[in-house]
């Protein structure tokens, strides 16, 4: 037995060849049977014809249930008109499992409404779609490393066990410590800001959390980040950072998904445009541009999606808002010595309405700056100790910012719900499966 994966079938042009995997759909006409048989790297059109396969075996594709387990052998030919170029001449099937009559998710029907899928999101990860989304999530991720990796940055791995709040005590999950208080982390900043300061340039790559009560396309309980940080490093040249990592992850995906983006149906020619510089735009101007777009704003407060999205009607590529007022960010932020209303932070917004992908900040690193930080924000002192030791032995300045993957993922695929851009999300009362 010779065994290829789908997506290596083209290189076995006029060879025979097994496929094992699962009957995603298919068709009878006549004495032929059309059988598209997935295996997890791609999907492939088996045609059997009876006189090829004798009376039994074309019986057996004949009544095969979907999503029964199977191995196909075959000789491969290549097909302008299919996927990949290339079917699968059937000689002989074994069928390893039958699938239940009942799959829940039959191609042939009209789609299941959403609340449908998402209780079955352990066989709708097998739909076509969503495989090419966490396909090209992995590439995501895979990029994102590849990117620190190649650059010299270590990645440190920061804990999900914290005894502070660093993003908003409003958004903290609680957990019982045992006779302590803890809980789960919403960012592994504070800990790669330590890191910084022992190995220069680092990352941290993990699960995150926020215990948020909101209900939009764009929230999750437990999402990833990815967070770098960088010692010496100034808001000018955390800007930098962000639009090269962007466009690396951009690039990577157009190169290597192809075929995903293609399921997905995605413009590609918007994500050919994501190249450095990104436009940057004051906080200041981004308001005037909201106004002008004939979307009420407040000077002072963050973006809501609403007024994402007016900002971002005059872009096609991402663009990087800058020095939001300090009031409404977080306690560590550095203020912008030409105006202490404003902090040195820096937002990514991704085009076409998906929005904030990237927060980042320049952080304080005076110490007596950051502790009336923590007072104002009314945080305990003695949690955050060990983060003003930082500050009292060699503080230096220092820039990072936080992607989170889902949202990227969402942008690149063209998915409209952050919900199918991890495999198995968790939101606001929604934890099964
Ligand atoms: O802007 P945020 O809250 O920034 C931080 O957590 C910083 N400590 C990061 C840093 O500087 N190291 O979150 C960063 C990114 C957002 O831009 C967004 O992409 C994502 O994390 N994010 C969420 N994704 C899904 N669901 C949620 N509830 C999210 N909250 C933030
Ligand atoms: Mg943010």
């Amino acid at each position: 037995m010779n065994h290829v994966y789908v997506e290596e079938l083209g290189k076995h042009t006029g060879s025979e060849v097994t496929i094992r995997g699962w009957l995603y759909n298919k068709r009878i006409k006549g004495k032929i049977a059309f059988l598209l048989v997935r295996d997890g790297t791609g999907i492939v059109q088996c045609v059997a014809s009876k006189a090829d396969v004798g009376e039994a075996a074309f019986a057996t594709c004949d009544k095969l249930s979907q999503e029964s387990s199977l191995a196909v052998t075959g000789t491969v030919r290549a097909d302008e008109r299919s996927p990949g170029g290339v079917e699968i001449g059937l000689k002989k099937i074994e069928v390893i499992a039958e699938a239940a009559p009942d799959y829940p998710i039959q191609i042939q029907d009209v789609v299941p409404e959403i609340g449908f899928l998402m209780q079955h999101r352990h066989l709708w990860l097998r739909s076509r779609k969503q495989w090419a989304i966490l396909r090209v999530r992995a590439e995501i991720i895979r990029a994102i490393r590849d990117f620190f990796d190649q650059r010299g940055f270590t990645l440190v791995d920061s804990p999900i066990l914290t005894p502070a709040a660093c993003e908003g005590t409003t958004t903290l999950f609680n957990v019982d410590y045992f006779d302590d208080k803890a809980y789960l982390t919403q960012s592994g900043q504070l800990y790669a800001e330590a890191a910084a300061m022992a190995m220069g340039k680092v990352y941290c790559f993990g699960p995150t959390f926020r215990a948020e009560k909101s209900k939009t396309r764009k929230h999750l309980t437990e999402f990833w980040m990815v967070e770098p940080e960088v010692a010496f490093l100034d808001l000018n040249g955390l800007m930098e950072l962000m639009e090269q990592f962007v466009s690396h992850i951009v690039a990577r995906c157009l190169e290597r998904r192809k075929e995903e983006l293609k399921v997905l149906e995605r413009d590609t020619t918007k994500l050919e445009k994501v190249r450095p510089p990104f436009p940057r735009v004051h906080y200041n101007d981004a308001v005037e541009k909201i106004r002008k777009k004939g979307v009420e704003f407040p000077w002072g407060e963050d973006f809501g999606a609403p007024h994402e999205e007016a900002l971002m009607t005059d872009y096609d590529r991402p663009v990087l808002v800058h020095r939001f007022p300090a009031a409404v960010k977080a306690f560590y932020m550095q203020p912008d010595p030409e105006d202490a209303k404003h902090a040195m932070a820096c937002d990514c917004l991704a085009p076409e309405g998906y929005g904030e992908i990237i927060g980042g900040s320049q952080r304080i690193h005076d110490l007596k700056l950051l502790e009336q930080r923590i007072a104002e924000h009314q945080l305990p002192i003695e949690p955050f100790e060990w983060y003003l030791d930082l500050r009292r032995y060699g503080t230096v300045p220092h820039s990072g910012f936080g992607l989170g993957v889902e949202r990227t993922v969402a942008w690149i695929t063209g998915t409209e719900h952050i919900r199918e851009c991890v495999p198995f999300p968790r939101m606001l009362y929604k934890i099964y499966p």
